[in-house]
């Protein structure tokens, strides 16, 4: 999925990271990517309040890797994705996900309310864990409130091994 115009200005080093919490942030998402260039399968879910940059943060991270290891790597804004799947539910679309067998990223996982976008969300990431990829998740929402929205089964399948990373001015 292309990144959206809004966004084209987002890399890791037009984010401004003094004053976002927690201060260690930087470190972890280079740490994370070093594990990715490596061949590791880190987890990391970014979740905070609207504004706070998790898109960009997401962004940055999938352009600096996907130079390397493309088309093992993917972005995708999860609504954006489930309309698109709306509007062509042939195969093409998840034929590039599966693809990804490195690293996927995936922009505001619950940004819309949606039974139907919560079975996509399922699939997503049973096909990032089959693939063994690495997984980069942003949410708005903390990591509590997601057993409101998903399995046990597909919770324990996002966050085995996860580094959750709570975002905040
Ligand atoms: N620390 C920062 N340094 C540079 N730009 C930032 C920073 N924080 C936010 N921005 C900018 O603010 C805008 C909003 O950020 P972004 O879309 O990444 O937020 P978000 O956390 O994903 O919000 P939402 O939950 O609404 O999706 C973007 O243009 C982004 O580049
Ligand atoms: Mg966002």
């Amino acid at each position: 999925m292309i990144v959206p115009r809004s966004h084209e200005h987002c890399l890791l080093s037009t984010y401004e990271w003094t004053g976002v919490h927690p201060p260690s942030l930087k470190v972890r998402i280079e740490t994370f990517l070093a594990g990715v260039q490596e061949g590791k399968t880190p987890h990391l879910l970014l979740s905070g309040s609207t504004g706070i940059g998790k898109t960009h943060v997401g962004i940055g991270a999938y352009r600096r890797t996907v130079g390397s290891i493309s088309p093992a790597c993917i972005w995708l804004n999860v609504p954006q994705f489930c309309d698109r799947l709306q509007e062509s539910p042939g195969g093409a679309l998840w034929r590039d996900y599966e693809r990804a067998t490195r690293l996927v990223v995936l922009d505001d996982l619950f940004g819309r309310e949606a039974v139907a976008q919560d079975q996509i969300v399922a699939r997503l990431l049973d096909t990032a864990y089959l693939n063994n990829a690495a997984l980069l998740v942003t949410m708005c929402d903390g990591v509590q409130e997601l057993s409101a929205r998903m399995s046990r089964h597909a919770i324990t399948r996002l966050l085995a091994d996860a580094t959750i990373i709570p975002m905040r001015a």
